[in-house]
């Protein structure tokens, strides 16, 4: 079965609940808009914020939705998205995106980045925005590291904003007695949840509507089982949604239902 095939099927203009959606086409749900309005208020206090959740629960969109709303010329955005590359990449980026030409020696880079870090706004109109995405994958030893960074400034005034945003995991690890003077740094905190089954709901809706469909293709109580599976997270529910799609084409029917529904959850769970 080839997309065309099913996108001819249901009559869509484009395949619903892909990855790749403008900013502007995001749904609107309580936790995305909470999570951009947080990220944003934290850079433009200049400040240091954490967004956790689960795994496809919508943290990578809506740091993107925020960053995207950023003036361009007053910011200088940093976005390491796999921080696995140490501190030492971490730092290489921040200072190769400020137009610096990073030290080989590690003590070096480090002063070196606070200092174009704290020079950017003052010399060139700047805000750096350093967000590092995966953030539970950094270790103690590099999260000291970044409060290293935002000693020198922050206590008096930041002169860059810092979002971490990472798995749950994320936010115990800075409850640590060691990350402790991390923590007391953090300014905003979010932890981005499952969406409602009205929000599941309006956010089926929402895809279905962007690829041309604005009438109702999935039953309600095909919704509610893809919501109860999916937890409301929406990267599952996306995928849920795809997999009864294709049961309901492979059936010959027009109305996703329950049935499909249920036979995408059990295919999605072997
Ligand atoms: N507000 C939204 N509107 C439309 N689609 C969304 C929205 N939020 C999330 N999604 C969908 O869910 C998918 C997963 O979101 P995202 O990549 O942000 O999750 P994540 O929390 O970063 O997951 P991971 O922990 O795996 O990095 C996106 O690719 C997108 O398709
Ligand atoms: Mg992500």
């Amino acid at each position: 079965m080839s997309i065309d095939r099913l996108q001819a099927h249901y009559g869509f203009t484009k395949m619903p609940f892909s990855r790749d959606i403008p900013p502007q086409g995001l749904h609107p749900h309580p936790g995305h808009r909470e999570a951009v309005a947080r990220i944003q208020w934290c850079v433009s206090q200049r400040q240091l914020g954490v967004v956790t959740g689960e795994v496809g629960a919508g943290k990578t969109v809506a740091v993107r939705a925020a960053l995207a709303a950023l003036e361009p010329a007053r910011h200088q955005v940093i976005y390491i998205p796999d921080p696995t590359v140490g501190m030492r990449g971490i730092h290489t980026a921040i200072v190769t995106a400020l137009g610096g030409q990073p030290a080989f020696y590690s003590g070096v880079l480090a002063t070196q980045t606070a200092s174009l870090l704290a020079g950017e706004l003052d010399e060139r109109a700047r805000l750096p925005v350093v967000v590092i995405d995966e953030a539970h994958l950094l270790g103690n030893q590099d999260l000291e590291s970044l409060r290293m960074l935002t000693n020198s400034d922050m206590d008096t005034g930041a002169n860059f904003a810092l979002i971490l945003a990472g798995q749950p995991t994320l936010r115990r690890r800075l409850k640590l007695a060691v990350l402790a003077a991390l923590d007391q740094r953090i300014s905003t905190r979010y932890a981005i949840a499952g969406m409602t089954l009205a929000d599941t709901v309006g956010y089926v809706r929402h895809h279905l509507q962007l690829a041309g469909r604005a009438d109702p293709l999935f039953s309600d109580d095909a919704v509610a089982a893809i919501h109860q599976a999916s937890r409301g997270y929406p990267r599952q529910v996306n995928n849920l949604a795809v997999a009864a799609l294709i049961a309901t084409y492979a059936a010959d029917k027009a109305i996703v239902d329950q049935q499909a529904a249920q036979a995408a959850i059990t295919e999605n769970s072997e």
